[in-house]
């Protein structure tokens, strides 16, 4: 069984994917974290995000970089997010992604383009979505929970500059599945929103 959990950040497609596995025992993959760790490599190399010369060498990274938890900064998602858009980027990271979806018992992945470029066969398609401004809300939350001082318009401004590139780009733009399931959490709390997701899950299967 392969869950397809895409939607764009701060949505909760993170928190619903986690849990879905979580339930239904399965291995899980947060792929925004592979783009993450190529937009920190660039940055290592001392490359040029907007390169796509630059952006295939940091291609490369490291296993151990993937747990590094500068890759879940703003800044680190902001470089993810330019890096994405060039296709060769996006193959170098294909295999990966698509073996992960075939292990023989099912996978659950989440991103921008697993309903409609990793998986299209999946079973299960989720798309994960809540206003930008609930989306900003919670990413400030988080962040004064972690006591970084940023302010929320700041916040809003960058998410609403991510989902431009990524709606906006050529190649795996982000987008639901024809046949995607459209979970809105604009108003529901993590435990209606994994609720719903699993119900969802049920239902498809
Ligand atoms: O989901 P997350 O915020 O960690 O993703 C960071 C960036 O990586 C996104 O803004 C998007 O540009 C890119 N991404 C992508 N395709 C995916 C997952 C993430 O293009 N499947």
């Amino acid at each position: 069984m392969i869950i397809a959990v895409d939607g764009p950040t701060a949505s909760g497609k993170g928190t619903i994917a986690k849990a879905l596995a979580a339930h239904f025992g399965l291995p899980h993959l947060d792929t925004g974290l592979l783009y993450r760790a190529v937009g920190r490599q660039v940055e290592l190399n001392g490359g040029n995000p907007d390169n796509p010369a630059d952006a295939l060498a940091a291609c490369d990274f490291s296993d151990e970089l993937l747990s590094d938890e500068i890759l879940r900064s703003e800044h680190v998602g902001g470089l993810a997010s330019r890096v994405s858009i060039h296709p060769a980027v996006r193959e170098a990271l294909y295999q990966r992604q698509r073996a992960f979806a075939l292990q023989p018992g099912g996978a659950v992945l989440d991103g921008r383009d697993i309903g409609t470029i990793i998986a299209p066969e999946a079973p299960v398609k989720l798309y994960v979505t809540a206003s930008v401004q609930e989306r900003a809300r919670r990413r400030w939350l988080e962040m004064t929970g972690r006591e970084i001082d940023i302010p929320l318009a700041e916040i809003e401004r960058d998410i609403v500059a991510r989902d431009a590139r990524d709606i906006n780009r050529a190649d795996a733009p982000l987008r639901a599945a024809p046949d995607a399931l459209v979970i809105d959490t604009t108003h529901f709390g993590r435990d209606a929103a994994v609720e719903a997701a699993i119900e969802a899950v049920r239902t498809l299967t």
